[in-house]
């Protein structure tokens, strides 16, 4: 079995293989992430925008100057009146997306919204109902799926690099405490907005069939404040998830880690170490390793080509132009997105209940 990568096996600019000309993508937000992220993949791309949209104008026309997009507007409205849209790219907070949603469904179009769908899962709920009976497709931007490192991971797992996986774990040591910020100011962001990676994340990792293709069952969140942190809600995290019955005979469970840290660059750290029947691998956002019982005496080192920012966000767009073009749904529905939403609601549940949360209590 071939266990070293080449770039193109896991990086997602490989992964558009229908004629990405063929679709026309409107954005609708304006802001720091559509600018700074979106925008620029989807110019390395080549992907084609053909309109933006933001409440400000200040920032749609912006986006349209620094993007040579040829249209720009204020009003949602004239997105949704025109023929050579065919994908929306939703890069708005969730709290303004039902709207416009509902503004989309007048002339329904494809729409690749930002993560999360929503951070409550009864509005999360509510948009994906919504979304299908109005014959709406849509996708859901997880992008840290596509993160290069991310995906050389699921590569490896599929391969069979470590056998059976039965253990997974994460270690995420930064700066969010970003004062002045959305961030800060919202409730159980580093839960429900920012850990929202790594909790879809482990689940990425469980539908491996090397990980027999688990979904979590139960939780049980721990948190604690950052002394003088800026954030109105706990800045570290400890998630334990476990993907079967209860008593841990089932083989696999997740282990998650944040700690928010001054900033102290040489601090950081990021790191999955996913254990295996024969053999274990880890990884941080540059380098994989992978060693197996079998080669006692040696590891194989695999170098990461590209980072999770910004080359990731190819990935969705790409993803959602082929789901068209192959008339299969996106990689990340609603659907599959509500199951992530409901991990980090039960954690944020443990949390303030000080016990363990099953799935099947916030998504029956
Ligand atoms: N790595 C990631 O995946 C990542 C990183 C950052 C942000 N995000 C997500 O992206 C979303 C946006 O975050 P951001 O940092 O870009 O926020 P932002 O506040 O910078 O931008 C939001 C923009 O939406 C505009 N807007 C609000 N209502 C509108 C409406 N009805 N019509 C048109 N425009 C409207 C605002 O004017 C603003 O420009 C959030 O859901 C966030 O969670 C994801």
């Amino acid at each position: 079995m071939e266990w070293s990568l080449k770039a193109n096996d896991y990086h997602p600019r490989y992964v558009n293989e229908s004629d990405s000309q063929t679709f026309g993508i409107a954005l609708i937000g304006c802001g720091g992430i559509a600018v700074n992220r979106h925008l620029p993949m989807y110019k390395q791309a080549g992907y084609r925008v053909v309109a933006c949209c933001d409440i400000r104008e200040e920032a749609a026309r912006g986006a349209a100057d620094k993007f040579d997009i040829p249209f720009w507007t204020t009003n949602v409205d004239d997105i949704v009146e025109r023929d050579d849209v065919h994908i929306i790219d939703l890069a708005l907070h969730p709290q303004h997306r039902m709207e416009v949603l509902e503004r989309i469904a007048r002339k329904p179009r494809a729409v690749l919204s930002q993560k999360p769908l929503h951070f409550d899962l009864q509005e999360a709920k509510r948009m994906a109902t919504f979304a299908e009976a109005s014959g709406i497709v849509m996708g859901v931007n997880q992008q840290a799926r596509w993160a290069p490192a991310h995906r050389a991971i699921r590569v490896l797992l599929d391969r069979g690099a470590v056998g059976a996986v039965y253990s997974m774990h994460n270690v995420k040591r930064t700066f969010q405490d970003q004062p002045n910020t959305w961030m800060t100011a919202m409730e159980h962001f580093n839960i429900v907005d920012n850990g929202i990676h790594y909790m879809d994340l482990c689940r990425y990792f469980a539908a491996s069939p090397a990980a027999g293709r688990k979904e979590w069952t139960r939780v049980h969140c721990t948190t604690a404040y950052m002394p003088g942190q800026n954030a109105v809600s706990p800045m570290v995290y400890s998630l334990n998830v476990e993907f079967g019955d209860k008593g841990g005979r089932e083989p696999l469970m997740a282990s998650l880690q944040f700690n928010n840290i001054v900033r102290a660059p040489k601090a950081l750290n990021y790191e999955w170490r996913i254990d295996g029947t024969e053999g274990s691998l880890w990884a941080n956002h540059n380098t994989l390793w992978l060693a197996r019982a079998d080669e006692r005496n040696t590891f194989h080192e695999q170098p990461i080509e590209g980072n999770w920012m910004p080359d990731a966000f190819q990935g969705p767009m790409g993803d959602m132009m082929n789901a068209l073009a192959q008339g299969r749904p996106p990689a990340v529905t609603p659907q599959d997105n509500l199951i992530t939403v409901a991990m980090t609601n039960a954690a944020v549940l443990s949390s303030m209940e000080g016990r363990v949360v099953e799935r099947a209590e916030v998504l029956p």
